[in-house]
């Protein structure tokens, strides 16, 4: 059984067939970013098994951005932002993750938060999980520490969750489909 909070957003969440393409379930989450009392709802039950343990939130661009704000107000902590290649203006370091086709950059900014700080990564989906693991890397070459990864959903049999405990980093779903 589903806990209150997990009920109520899956009960927004809308299956899309066939979007982007044929044969693919996408799952959208906007109705759950739309309504307030499920944003937080979710944001709260992302944020309260790492409680104690993390000083900031990394946001994902750019679904990820939505939960980590939500996230950053129940929890006090502030959002490291997590951007996609060549948005941010000041020294960056870069990593590079595969894509279905091609490749993409996350990027944050050099000193952005102090050394050691542990940053709990916060996301919409996890996949295959080459989206965190960019950050992951990111994060640590950084200089940070990663406290977790967060996720509202979680898409069984493609590998994401093994890729995380493989690399040690503690990972909470609140739905898995
Ligand atoms: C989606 C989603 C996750 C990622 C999950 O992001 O928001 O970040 O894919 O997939 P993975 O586990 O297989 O890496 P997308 O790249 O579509 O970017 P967006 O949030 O900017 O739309």
């Amino acid at each position: 059984t589903l806990s209150s909070e997990a009920a109520l957003v899956d009960g927004l969440i809308e299956a899309i067939p066939d979007f982007p393409q044929k044969g693919v379930t996408f799952r959208d989450l906007t109705p759950v970013f739309a309504d307030g009392a499920a944003l937080k709802a979710l944001a709260t039950a992302l944020t309260r098994p790492f409680e104690g343990h993390f000083d900031s939130i990394g946001g994902l661009e750019a679904r990820g951005f939505l939960i980590a704000g939500a996230a950053s107000v129940v929890s006090g902590a502030g959002v490291l932002s997590v951007r996609k290649a060549g948005k941010l203006p000041r020294a960056v370091l870069s990593q590079e993750y595969a894509l279905e086709y091609g490749t993409a950059a996350f990027e944050v900014h050099v000193g952005q938060l102090p050394a050691g700080s542990r940053v709990l990564i916060i996301d919409d989906v996890l996949a295959t999980g080459g989206t965190a693991l960019a950050a992951v890397n990111l994060i640590e070459r950084a200089g940070w520490h990663v406290a977790g990864f967060a996720v509202a959903l979680e898409l069984d049999g493609l590998g994401g969750r093994s890729k995380l405990e493989e690399r040690g980093v503690e990972t909470f779903s609140l739905l898995q489909y």
